[in-house]
């Protein structure tokens, strides 16, 4: 399987990050278009194939539901550009690549998107419903790029990583109301991520990693 580490601004991290996975580092804005469609060109031109597409950069932060003026028409673009229109525009620029994959059970992309878009709570309205709309976006793919190409997601619920790092309330809330009790580590989603990439039978799924908070 081929990692790259892309992010936009966290260089340092990156290059040592695809270091210890033996890597390749590309830094891109996603938020951008045209970084989106450099981004799949070299990694193309440096590997010479993209056999799996995981989505996982994406942005959040708290805003209550019933604060309506906060949430202008720039943060509606902010969110839906980096969590709904990059996925998509990489899924675009790579889907050449991705049919042409030799991986037993082809080419496979796997958006990360969240609890919040499948339940309706979560950060924010726009947050939630930018990752409701690439969960659907993961249905409608599967079933346009199948049998070729699969197309997955996972839901987490509460992951443990900088963007939630103060989020001290809703770690509580996980540990006393989640039947598993904490929040999910990175490595729960990594998992995941590992499996659907392994199944050759999958597509269209959307797989719910919250800890079983949706039973209570
Ligand atoms: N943590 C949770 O509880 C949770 C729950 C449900 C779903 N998720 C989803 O899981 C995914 C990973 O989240 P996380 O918790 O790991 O968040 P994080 O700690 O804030 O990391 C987000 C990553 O996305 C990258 N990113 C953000 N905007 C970007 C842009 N415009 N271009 C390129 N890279 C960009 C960041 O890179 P830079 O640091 O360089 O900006 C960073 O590597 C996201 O899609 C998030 O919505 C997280």
């Amino acid at each position: 399987m081929i990692a790259v580490v892309h992010s936009r601004s966290s260089r340092d991290a990156g290059l040592r990050l695809a270091h210890e996975l033996g890597s390749t580092y590309e830094q891109a804005d996603l938020a951008d278009e045209i970084e989106c469609k450099a981004l799949i060109d070299a990694v193309i031109s440096t590997y010479g194939r993209l056999d799996v597409l995981v989505n996982n950069a994406g942005i959040s932060w708290p805003i209550p539901h019933d604060n309506l003026e906060t949430v202008t028409a720039s943060v509606w673009r902010r969110l839906l550009d980096v969590n709904l229109i990059a996925p998509w525009l990489l899924t675009s620029n790579a889907l050449a690549a991705l049919r042409t994959s030799t991986k037993p059970g082809g080419g496979a992309v796997i958006n990360i998107t969240s609890h919040a878009g499948v339940h309706p709570k979560g950060s924010s309205i726009p947050y939630a419903a930018s990752k409701a709309a690439l969960n659907h976006t993961t249905k409608l793919l599967a079933a346009a790029l199948g049998p070729v190409v699969r197309v997955n997601a996972i839901a987490p619920g509460l992951v443990d990583t900088p963007m939630t790092a103060d989020w001290t309330e809703t770690k509580r809330f996980w540990r006393e109301n989640a039947p598993m009790g904490r929040a999910a580590q990175p490595d729960d989603v990594a998992d995941i991520v590992s499996a659907l990439v392994a199944n050759t039978y999958i597509t269209g799924e959307v797989v719910l990693l919250d800890g079983g908070l949706n039973l209570r």
